[in-house]
């Protein structure tokens, strides 16, 4: 099978990773990929939002299965165009995709379906946010509608910060047009756990749990990033908890995106809040989370192309998936500065060496290829993901390897994985 992998981040490297130990894989292009896609197949210079490109590529190269790996080209349609093209592509529908690509729209289902999460308002003047949030006195939390790389959501004890970030999202636009409408909700106190499901339009898979770690700082301190680390499993969510995920929240979304018409194919990921009054949604992902892919795919034993090929037939009901009981950590190391402002450019050295710790892999992110070396690209730069014998033994090992590793200005949180401790 000749597949085109769509993306560039650490999710793409952990995909492609993780594909090319298929035996039915015949070819991998990556577009546009890093240098760490690169050790698995061919990098394509092709941007992911380039969806006529993308098709045409595939088209050439005799592509007969896309897999899109971000939320942008998702809900732009990219597996909608090739489809048309009369290739196989894993992942919903760009109208399916607006679960993320819309926050409103999201809001929406679940209230149409009575699933559980924080009550909200949606606004598209900022007058009237400003007004909504002057009248409160607890704390709010401000969303773009829009898709913001995973940094346009503003969690505000104070009502006047709330105005602030409604205030920069919607006048000084900071986000775009993804700001032209924003969510304004409670704030929901609790545990996070990130529950990512293959879903074939009716039957529903639950992967192995995973907790992200959004905000940049030790404690979650700071601003939210894309994600600093990851870890998997995430004891917190039992058995039960889980059954109470599945019948609360998976079954009623990918019911109600059916009656939506708008049939939902792809990875369903819900963000969840465990609060004392139980699970609600803070959010949905139709694609792998990142970091999150990283633990998870190093624990799952069978083959991922198999699966997703499962989930695009329909035949999700069919196949079973092995995972490995070993715990998986994934600490991120970032630029300095990141989410803000950050340099790009600096030479990482130590990756080799890294690489050779036993279960250890080290998945690049926003890093380049310059002559012989490898530079830093982006805010995340890498992720460093072990797998262990108990969860302590892989946030070790992770760490071993995060300290052979060394770049100007490298940041990493030193607390990831330590909730499951
Ligand atoms: P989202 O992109 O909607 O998941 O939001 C990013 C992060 O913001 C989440 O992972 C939470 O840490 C936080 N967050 C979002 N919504 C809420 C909420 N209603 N209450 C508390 N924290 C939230
Ligand atoms: N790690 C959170 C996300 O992928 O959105």
């Amino acid at each position: 099978m000749k597949v085109l992998l769509v993306g560039s981040g650490g999710r793409e490297h952990a995909l492609a990773w993780k594909l090319a130990q298929s035996k039915r894989l015949e070819k991998l292009y990556i577009a546009p990929g890093n240098p760490g896609t690169a050790q698995f197949g061919e990098n394509v210079d092709i941007k992911d939002t380039d969806v006529e490109g993308l098709v045409k590529f595939a088209k050439g190269a005799d592509v007969n299965f896309a897999i899109i790996g971000p939320e942008d080209p998702l809900a732009a349609g990219a597996v909608d165009a090739f489809e048309a093209a009369g290739i196989k592509a894993f992942g919903p529908s760009g109208k399916a995709a607006q679960l993320e690509g819309d926050k409103a729209f999201a809001k929406q289902i679940m209230r149409a379906n009575s699933i559980p999460t924080a009550e909200s308002r949606t606004f598209t003047s900022f007058d009237d946010a400003k007004s909504y949030i002057a009248s409160r006195d607890e704390a709010v939390v401000v969303k773009a509608a829009g898709l913001a790389k995973g940094k346009g959501v503003f969690v505000c004890d104070e009502p006047s910060d709330g105005i602030l970030a409604a205030e920069q999202i919607m006048v000084d636009r900071i986000f775009g047009e993804a700001g032209d409408t924003v969510i304004v909700e409670d704030k929901l106190l609790g545990q996070e756990a990130s529950i990512l499901a293959f879903v074939d339009g009716r039957s529903i898979y639950v992967m192995e749990t995973s907790q992200d770690h959004k905000p940049v700082g030790e404690g979650d301190t700071g601003p939210n990033t894309g994600g600093m680390g990851a870890y998997s499993p995430a004891p917190i969510v039992s058995d039960k908890l889980m059954d109470q995920i599945v019948k609360e929240i998976l079954i009623p979304t990918v019911d109600g995106m059916n009656r939506n018409d708008t049939p939902y194919r792809g990875i369903l990921y819900a963000g969840i809040m465990l609060t004392q009054g139980g699970p609600r949604v803070l959010e949905f992902n139709v694609r792998f989370g990142d970091p999150e892919t990283q633990p998870i795919l190093m624990r799952m034993k069978s083959d991922l192309l198999d699966v997703m090929e499962a989930v695009c037939d329909g035949r999700l009901g069919d196949i079973a998936i092995e995972w490995d009981s070993r715990p998986a950590v994934c600490v991120v190391m970032s630029s300095g500065g990141y989410p803000g402002d950050y340099e790009k450019g600096k030479v990482i050295s130590g990756l080799d060496e890294a690489g050779k710790l036993s279960d250890v892999v080290v998945f690049h992110a926003g890093t380049a290829q310059k002559g012989t070396e490898i530079v830093t690209s982006g805010g995340r730069v890498l992720g460093v993901t072990a797998l262990g014998d108990t969860i302590a033994d892989a946030k070790a090992k992770a760490y071993q390897a995060v300290d052979t590793i060394s770049f100007e200005g490298a940041y990493c949180r030193r607390d990831i994985a330590d909730k499951a401790l």
